[in-house]
C-alpha cells in the first residue's frame, strides 16, 4: 500500500514540478514581457474582431508568427515577444494553408478588399481555396443610411439586393486592419538577394541594356498587385482599376507610376470612376529593383507597350519623396 502511495505521490510530484517549470513559469515570465515600441492595445471593436477570428477558425489556416527565415521575409520582419503584449493568448497558429497574417494590415489595408475577400475570396483571388464567410454578411434590398454596400462583382453577387457587412464582419475587418508590425528601431530587413541571372546579365551586358527579367516581374506582380488589379490586368470593375491601357501605365515618363507604387493612392478618380478602394504604399515592402521589374512587367503586358523603367529611376524618386 505504502509503495502504491509512493509511486502515485512521486509521479504526481514529478508531473507538478515539470508543469510548473516548463509551463507556468515561462508563461508567467512571458506575460510580463512589456509591449514593443509602437505596440498598442486593441480597441473594443478590434478585440471583438479577434473573437470572431477565433470563433471562425481562421487560425486553422493562418499563422501569426514570422520566423527569422528568408522564406518568411515576405510576411514582414521576424516577430518579437513584445509584439504579443496585448494579444494573449497568442494566435500563433501552426498551419499555413494561407499567408501569415501578422502584418496583413500593412500588406492589404483596403477595407473594401477585405470585405470582398471575406464574402467570397474568389471575387478578388480567382484561384483561392479559402472558404467564403458570406454568413458574416446580410443581403438587403438596399443599404441603410450610413452603411456602404460591399461592391461584390456581378458573378459573385446575389441575384437581388446588395451585400452589407454584419457587426461581426465589421469587427473582424477592423481586427485584420489592426495587424501591423511596428518597426523595431535599429532593425533593417536583409537586402533582397540579387538573382544569379541578374548578376550574370549585369556583368555581361553593357550598362545601357535593360536587365528586365520578365519572369521575375510577373512573379512580383502576382505576389503584390494581382490581388486587386488581377493577373489579367483588368482589375475589378468599379473597385480596382484596370492597368491594361491605363494612361499612367503607358505614359512615356514612368515617374507617376513609380510614385504611385512607392506612396500608394487613395480616392483618385480615373477616367469617370471614383475608386473606393485604397492602394497600399509599397515603399517599405519592395526594393527599387523589384519595383522596376513590376513596372516593366506592366509596361509590356496585356497589350501595354511603353518604355521600360530602371531601378535607378525608382531610387531617384524614392530619394525625392524621402520614402
Ligand atoms: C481552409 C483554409 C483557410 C481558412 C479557414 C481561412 N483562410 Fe484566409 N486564406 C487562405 C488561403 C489559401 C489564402 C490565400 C489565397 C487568398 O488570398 O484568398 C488566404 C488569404 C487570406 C487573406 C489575404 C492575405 C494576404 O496576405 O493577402 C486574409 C486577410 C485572410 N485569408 C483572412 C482570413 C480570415 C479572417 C479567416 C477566418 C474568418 C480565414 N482567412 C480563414 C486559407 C484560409
Ligand atoms: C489593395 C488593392 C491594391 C493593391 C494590392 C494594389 N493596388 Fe494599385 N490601385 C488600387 C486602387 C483602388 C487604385 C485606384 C486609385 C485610388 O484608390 O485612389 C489603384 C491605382 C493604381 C495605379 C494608378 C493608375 C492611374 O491611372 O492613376 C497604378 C499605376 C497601380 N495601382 C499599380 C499598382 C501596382 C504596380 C501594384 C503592386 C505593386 C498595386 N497597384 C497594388 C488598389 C490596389
Amino acid at each position: 500500500m505504502s509503495k502504491l502511495i509512493l509511486i502515485a505521490g512521486g509521479s504526481t510530484l514529478v508531473y507538478a514540478v515539470l508543469a510548473i517549470l516548463m509551463g507556468v513559469l515561462p508563461g508567467a515570465a512571458l506575460s510580463r514581457t512589456p509591449p514593443g515600441p509602437g505596440v498598442v492595445p486593441l480597441t473594443p471593436l478590434q478585440a471583438k474582431g479577434r473573437d470572431v477570428y477565433v470563433a471562425n477558425g481562421c487560425s486553422y489556416c493562418h499563422t501569426q508568427q514570422v520566423r527569422p527565415l528568408a522564406e518568411d521575409a515576405v510576411f514582414g520582419r521576424p516577430s518579437a515577444p513584445g509584439d504579443y503584449a496585448y494579444q494573449t493568448p497568442e494566435l500563433l497558429g501552426s498551419e499555413r494553408n494561407g499567408p501569415d497574417l501578422t502584418n496583413v494590415g500593412v500588406r492589404q489595408p483596403s477595407e473594401v478588399w477585405q470585405y470582398m475577400h471575406l464574402y467570397d475570396p474568389r471575387s478578388v483571388v480567382p484561384e483561392s481555396i479559402m472558404p467564403d464567410f458570406s454568413f458574416l454578411f446580410l443581403v438587403v434590398p438596399r443599404a441603410p443610411d450610413g452603411v456602404t454596400a460591399v461592391p461584390v462583382p456581378k458573378p459573385f453577387a446575389p441575384k437581388h439586393g446588395v451585400v452589407i457587412p454584419t457587426r461581426k464582419a465589421q469587427a473582424l475587418v477592423a481586427y485584420l486592419l489592426s495587424l501591423k508590425q511596428p518597426a523595431i528601431p535599429g532593425y533593417h530587413p536583409p537586402a533582397a538577394p540579387t538573382s544569379p541571372t541578374a548578376a550574370v546579365q549585369g556583368a555581361a551586358a553593357p550598362a545601357a541594356t535593360s536587365t528586365f527579367d520578365a519572369a521575375a516581374g510577373q512573379k512580383l506582380f502576382a505576389a503584390n498587385c494581382a490581388s486587386c488589379h488581377q493577373t489579367s490586368g483588368l482589375g475589378v470593375p468599379g473597385v480596382f482599376p484596370p492597368l491594361k491601357g491605363d494612361p499612367v501605365e503607358t505614359a512615356t515618363d514612368p515617374t507617376e507610376q513609380i510614385h504611385t507604387i512607392l506612396a500608394g493612392l487613395h480616392g483618385k478618380t480615373i477616367g469617370t470612376v471614383a475608386y473606393p478602394g485604397q492602394m497600399p504604399s509599397f515603399a517599405a515592402i519592395l526594393h527599387d529593383d523589384e519595383i522596376a521589374e513590376i513596372i516593366d512587367h506592366e509596361r509590356t503586358s496585356w497589350g501595354n507597350n511603353a518604355p521600360l523603367a530602371t531601378a535607378a529611376q525608382v531610387a531617384a524618386e524614392r530619394a525625392k519623396t524621402a520614402h
